[in-house]
């Protein structure tokens, strides 16, 4: 069998995350610009070169991929991606999943599931309708809770994505996880990182996770899980339910040496760190020297992967110009 992907810090590279699109229907403010310059449609990927993009991924060792963007369920064509890359779980892949903002999510959900998804991460960042409003600028909440409502009903488990942000949702985020066990969702809460411009100074909404974890102990019975996904949160169960609550907290707690991730942007760049420029063209590789070529370059991606992201809140530039929707997050 082709040999896997080790880079070389000596980790097992195990999981793709996909930006299908950089595009999306909301503007969160922690994410993204009110005006938005998106990736002309001519430089994207096509679907097809995705998936062949994917599959020697998956033919390197690849168990988990993620489908992500932008919002994924923007691109027209995405459910037959989600098809084709269903054919691999089980035979391959051990999970296809995705992370979404929700609000397609009702038109959708039952197909991913027919294609083979069996859970889904959605971003929620509020459940108050002026809040969700206000930190989403164009956002409708009840849209989502119908999505995430209907993803349940199609029979996907749902982890609910919330970043806290001083001043806007702290007060939300126990009745939050309250909510979670109610629905029997799992909540990960996430600090925001600098990565693109935006329209505000982060600084002033970062909320580190140390103190929200404290407060929430007080309130609900934790108990630490030490099972991982192999990515970036450290779990904890709520005692006697079904919820877990994860941490990513890449500013009060680096969690990079665990790193088993690369990604894949529409335009078939492979960036092969959140926190840094280091990249490999995988569009032109497959473009001109055709597939054959690829496995070389994913040598070359594993030799070059950076040992640890630098960000810093206070900095003042974001660590990366380029915006979490571009790499999928
Ligand atoms: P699970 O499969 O449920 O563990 O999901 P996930 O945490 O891998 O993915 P998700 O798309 O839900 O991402 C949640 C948050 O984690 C997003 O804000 C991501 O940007 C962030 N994240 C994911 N991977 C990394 C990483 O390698 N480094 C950093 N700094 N953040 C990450
Ligand atoms: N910092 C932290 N999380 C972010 N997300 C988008 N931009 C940022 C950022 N700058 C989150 C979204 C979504 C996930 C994929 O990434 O809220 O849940
Ligand atoms: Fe869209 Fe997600 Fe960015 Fe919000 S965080 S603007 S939903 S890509």
């Amino acid at each position: 069998a082709p040999a896997a992907l080790i880079d070389r810090h000596g980790r097992t590279i195990s999981y793709l995350r996909i930006s299908v699109t950089d595009r999306c229907d909301l503007r969160c403010r922690y994410c993204m610009a009110e005006a938005m310059t998106f990736l002309p449609k001519a430089a994207l990927l096509s679907l097809e070169e995705i998936a062949v993009i994917a599959e020697r991924f998956i033919a390197r060792g690849i168990t988990k991929i993620r489908l992500s963007g932008g919002e994924p369920l923007v691109r027209r064509d995405v459910i037959e991606l989600v098809q084709r890359l269903g054919r691999h779980v089980g035979a391959g892949l051990d999970e296809l999943t995705m992370t979404s903002n929700g609000t397609r999510l009702a038109d959708h959900a039952d197909a991913l599931v027919a294609a083979g998804m069996r859970r889904i991460n959605v971003s929620l960042d509020s459940r108050d309708p002026e809040t969700f409003r206000y930190i989403t600028r164009h956002g409708d909440v009840s849209q989502v809770l119908g999505g995430i409502a209907a993803a349940r009903a199609a029979g996907l488990a749902v982890k609910i994505n919330m970043v806290a942000l001083k001043g806007l949702n702290a007060t939300e985020i126990a009745p939050m996880l309250a909510w979670c066990v109610n629905q029997g969702h799992d909540l990960t809460l996430i600090e925001t990182m600098p990565m693109g411009a935006i329209d505000e100074d982060r600084t002033d909404r970062f909320l580190p996770l140390t103190a929200v974890f404290d407060d929430l102990a007080r309130q609900f019975s934790l108990v630490r899980d030490p099972r991982g996904s192999g990515g970036p949160a450290r779990y904890w169960s709520v005692d006697g339910t079904k919820t877990r609550l994860g941490l990513i907290s890449p500013l009060t707690g680096n969690f990079c040496a665990a790193c088993n991730r690369v990604r894949l942007t529409t335009e078939g760049i492979l960036y092969t760190c959140l926190g840094h420029d280091d990249r490999v063209d995988l569009k032109r590789v497959l473009r001109t020297d055709g597939v054959g070529a690829l496995d070389a370059a994913l040598d070359a991606a594993m030799a070059s992967k950076p040992e640890r992201h630098e960000f810093d809140i206070a900095a003042a530039t974001p660590a990366v110009a380029r915006h979490m929707s571009v790499t999928g997050g």
